[in-house]
């Protein structure tokens, strides 16, 4: 007997809204859902407020907000996975009690790992991603880095960073994978899958990713953070834009908008790069996002930057400040609201930004899912397997660029090693900016310093003197030297020259006087011009900024892996090389050198 299950329309299930129904298609349900919006909810979704500089919570329900940050300091009370998913999820409820109940976006910069979140695992930097030449590694470093900031409830990185970094004078070198174009696109095209998926999914562990800076943040004069890149439009093309095509053809959701200028033209306003060029010709259907108060650096007149930055072909702008600071998240939409009725943005341009932003929410599986609790992924922050692939970024990152008197790799079973230099038990410089805090706080978390790994591969008869100032070395029969920069982000990392610090400098050089065997390994976001400490070192391996698991530079340091590192950039003999904002003349190593074992 066939049993019949009569569909009578008055028993149907609830009926829901078209744009509720998941069955349907997204553009489907992105069309009704514009319809039903009003003007000031469709403004609403077009502005992003930073957490900290909401009023209230309540802010998001009454200004109808699409979306909250954390910027670099911008933290929850409590900085802990947990802590994260309480306030996110807070907001959450906020948005979900609005009219038409539109899920709220939060984003970070997860560009290193969930690098805002204690106990996370820190990845190195870019610049050493790039080192490892390895794009399976960063597919698998990236998909770590979402499913750590999904545990924690973020659903969207601001990352990663596809600057093709010229001048290594800018204090964001290190967020760049390198100086070679193509290079740059492979691992944006790993970066954007890693963080998404193979697509942008409903699934727990697909975040939004958000390539970053366009265009040419990389390429300023002297390399001034957010100054002018200054060159011809074929120029700009061939140095600036493959790594945007390869995040737009591997499906990337957002993609945020330099502070910098091209030929003295703000990006955030110039609307033939971001609407005819990257929305036309490269075809980019995702949203557009402005970088922190960026917009605010168009004109004194903040209503005028608006009609500028939205009719450029920004769809969503990014605001630092709450009423009580010029420039606020009210002011924003009031403004916006205006220029409509102005007539000076079309409502055409307002559904157009919205329907990019309310597509990805959708794409995302948002409205189905909003709170992002899911024990599973929350239970692996900052667990061994985690922190395994880490360190295997880390030992593919490092590059060898000297090893004379086959200085490496050293004996586990050395008799006497000193290990000296600020560090080599300093997760802070480990890590480098954009961690915990702004400009670095890798002290906060948790990891291993190079020195406890040491301490942990070497034989137990092994006797290590660590002397952070070189002071007493022990009559070593090795010694290991670990110099370079302490951690900063952004303008604060622009420096006129690259020099190796004097006093580092002293250190090798103190070493060397030992007799022993020199190894220098060098922590930095960029390379550094060595001086005297490169004929004072016999080995020296380039470290980047590792992030917490030191264990893989001892794995290099002690041969349980041969370096493979390659430099994703050149290396200059001098200042004077940096001088045209990019290495000129021969270059003391050439991109992509490396040295085996
Ligand atoms: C910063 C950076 C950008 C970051 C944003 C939010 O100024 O330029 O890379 O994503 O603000 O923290």
């Amino acid at each position: 007997m066939t049993l019949f299950l009569a569909f009578q329309p008055g028993r149907a299930a609830e009926r829901t809204l078209p744009y509720l129904n998941p069955a349907l298609p997204v553009a489907e349900r992105a069309r009704d859902l514009l319809g039903r919006m009003t003007l000031d909810e469709k403004i609403g979704q077009m502005a992003q407020a930073d957490l900290l500089a909401l009023q209230s919570p309540a802010d998001v329900q009454t200004y109808g907000l699409g979306s909250v940050l954390s910027g670099g300091d911008s933290k929850p009370p409590v900085n802990s996975p947990q802590g994260w998913l309480k306030t996110v999820d807070g907001l959450q409820s906020r948005a979900l009690k609005t009219r038409l109940k539109i899920p709220l976006l939060y984003g970070f910069d997860a560009v290193h790992g969930a690098n805002d979140v204690i106990g996370a695992v820190i990845f190195p930097h870019n610049i050493g991603l790039g080192a490892t030449h390895n794009p399976a590694l960063v597919l698998q470093a990236e998909h770590v880095t979402a499913e750590e900031m999904a545990g924690a409830g973020i659903r969207w990185a601001f990352a990663p960073c596809v600057a093709v970094a010229q001048d290594e004078r800018w204090g964001r070198t290190y967020e760049s994978f390198g100086q070679s174009p193509d290079w740059v696109a492979e691992m944006a095209t790993m970066a954007v899958k890693g963080f998404q998926g193979y697509t942008l999914s409903t699934n727990a562990d697909s975040v939004l990713a958000c390539a970053k800076h366009f265009l040419g943040d990389g390429g300023t004069q002297g390399g001034v953070d957010q100054g002018d890149t200054v060159c011809s439009e074929t120029t700009l093309r061939k140095l600036y834009l493959p790594p945007y095509r390869a995040a737009v053809n591997a499906g990337v959701g957002s993609i945020m908008v330099s502070f910098s200028s091209w030929n003295g033209r703000k990006m955030s306003g110039n609307k033939y790069l971001l609407t005819d060029v990257l929305k036309g010709e490269l075809g980019f259907k995702g949203f557009l996002v402005s970088d922190w108060a960026a917009i605010d650096q168009l004109s004194p007149d903040y209503k005028a930057d608006v009609e500028t930055a939205v009719n450029a072909g920004l769809d969503m702008i990014m605001i630092p400040y709450g009423p009580g600071h010029a420039d606020n998240y009210v002011e924003f939409i009031q403004d916006l609201k205006r220029l409509v009725d102005e007539r000076k943005v079309s409502l055409a341009r307002i559904d157009d930004a919205v329907s990019r932003i309310l597509r990805i929410k959708f794409r995302m599986g948002l409205f189905e899912r909003p709170y992002a609790n899911d024990p599973a992924l929350m239970a692996a922050i900052g667990s061994p397997e985690h922190r395994q692939v880490a360190r295997e970024c880390v030992r593919a990152s490092l590059v060898l660029l000297k090893n004379a008197r086959q200085a490496l790799p050293l004996s586990k079973k050395i008799k006497r090693l000193a290990v000296v230099g600020r560090g080599a038990n300093d997760l802070a410089m480990q890590c480098g900016g954009w961690t915990i805090s702004w400009q670095g706080s890798g002290q906060l978390t948790f990891g291993t310093t190079i020195l406890q790994a040491i301490r942990q591969t070497v034989s137990p008869r092994t006797r290590i003197t660590y002397s952070p100032d070189g002071a007493d070395l022990g009559r070593p029969d090795a010694v290991v030297v670990v110099v370079g920069e302490t951690p900063y982000a952004e303008f604060r990392g622009d420096r006129t020259n690259l020099d190796l610090a004097p006093q580092d400098v002293a250190l090798v050089e103190r070493a060397r006087a030992s007799g022993a065997p020199v190894v220098t390994i060098l922590l930095s976001g960029r390379p550094l011009v060595l001086g005297p400490a490169l004929d004072a070192s016999d080995a020296i391996l380039a470290a980047w900024l590792p992030g917490t698991e030191g264990q893989g530079v001892a794995d290099v340091l002690f041969g349980d892996y041969a370096p493979t590192g390659k430099l994703p950039c050149e290396w200059p003999r001098n200042n004077e090389q940096l001088a045209a904002n990019h290495v000129t003349g021969t270059p003391l190593l050439p991109l992509g050198f490396g040295l085996p074992y």
